[in-house]
């Protein structure tokens, strides 16, 4: 398959190219769209087969449910019960990185859900991505647009490099703002569990609720099949310090010798071949997983990645480089 790629910013191409790419999702086909978190890998979210398409392109295992994107709370409506309570989240958060998982209604394909009885849902904050449901006219169905255990692809060249051929469609709208996927969030029950942490923090949905929100990671594990380990790495190793440490004598950076690539937030804490650092936890959000790449394609053969402090968007950014940095297994 070629895959046809659109720049937005090219405003001849957009009004038909976003007829072309609802055609393309009615009819059961794959497009890769840009959301305010990361580039999602879209499908009509009612059409089992074409949701398959979804797993089959991402490798991904078919145990781990997807997000279905609206473009309104009326959509949500149609596939998901929605409380009082829910619907002044969705009023408050909305559009934005929130995806609220919520008792799913009949109709919606078990693939999408992995056979849970809840279906996640958000309503992104992208006008490319919310005409593209709109265009679509129907709930989309989309994780992130890497292959499986990828950094997620936060702009158009990362979706290529894992999506090139496999998808129909790529709307390039250029890097996203938030850089880190949606905070995903428990809402079937009277007390909201965070299953995710993302680009909204938890802190702020607490402010809003006056409650706490639960951040058991055990009971996490089990909810949210996809907050599994190993995720989001780079094909060389991530070695993770904490803030003021001043170096980490572990065998892969050793191995790495002049090769070692580092991150974060302060000035790199010995000699590196490439350094990036970041000005505020909102631009280590963006540049966190683009950075994972640039580093893997100059061909550094470790990165050495400061954590950031863990409230607001750090938390989300802290997690990412856990994952990434879990040893294959
Ligand atoms: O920002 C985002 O959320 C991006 C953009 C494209 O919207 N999407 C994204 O999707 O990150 P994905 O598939 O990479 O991650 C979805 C997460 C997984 O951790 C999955 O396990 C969880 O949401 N999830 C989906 N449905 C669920 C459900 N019914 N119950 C619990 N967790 C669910
Ligand atoms: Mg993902």
């Amino acid at each position: 398959m070629r895959t046809r790629v659109v720049k937005i910013a090219d405003v001849e191409a957009v009004e038909s190219a976003f007829a072309d790419a609802g055609r393309i999702i009615r009819n059961g086909g794959l497009v890769v769209f840009p959301t305010e978190t990361v580039y999602g890998l879209g499908a009509d979210a009612t059409n089992a087969e074409a949701v398959e398409g979804i797993y089959r392109c991402k490798g991904r295992p078919s145990d781990n449910p997807l997000i279905v994107h609206v473009a309104s709370v009326e959509q949500a409506e149609t596939i998901a019960r929605v409380s009082p309570e829910t619907k002044k989240l969705m009023q408050r958060f909305w559009p934005g990185p929130l995806t609220l998982v919520l008792p799913v209604l009949q109709g919606v394909p078990s693939i999408v859900t992995a056979g849970l009885s809840t279906v996640a849902v958000r309503m992104p904050d992208h006008e490319v991505a919310l005409r593209l449901i709109r265009a679509a006219d129907t709930p989309v169905a989309a994780p992130s647009a890497n292959r499986s255990t990828r950094p997620s692809p936060t702009d158009a060249q990362a979706v290529l490099e894992d999506m090139d051929g496999l998808v129909a469609m790529v709307l390039d709208a250029g890097p996203t703002a938030v850089g880190v996927e949606s905070t995903v969030v428990d809402a079937t029950g009277p007390c909201l569990a965070l299953l995710r942490p993302g680009g909204v923090p938890v802190e702020t949905i607490e402010e809003f609720r006056g409650a706490p929100v639960a951040k058991d990671s055990c009971a996490l594990e089990n909810r949210s099949p996809g907050t599994r380990r190993r995720h989001y790495a780079p094909s060389i190793p991530v070695v993770l310090m904490d803030p003021g440490e001043l170096w980490k004598n572990e065998p892969a950076i050793l191995e790495a010798g002049d090769m070692l690539a580092y991150m974060g937030m302060a000035d790199p804490p010995g000699p590196v071949c490439r350094a990036v650092v970041f000005q505020s936890v909102g631009e280590y959000g963006r540049g966190l997983f683009q950075t994972l790449r640039l580093f893997e394609r100059c061909g550094a053969k470790a990165v050495l990645a400061e954590l950031p402090g863990d409230p607001g968007l750090g938390r989300a950014i802290a997690d990412r480089l856990r994952r990434a940095s879990e040893k294959r297994r």
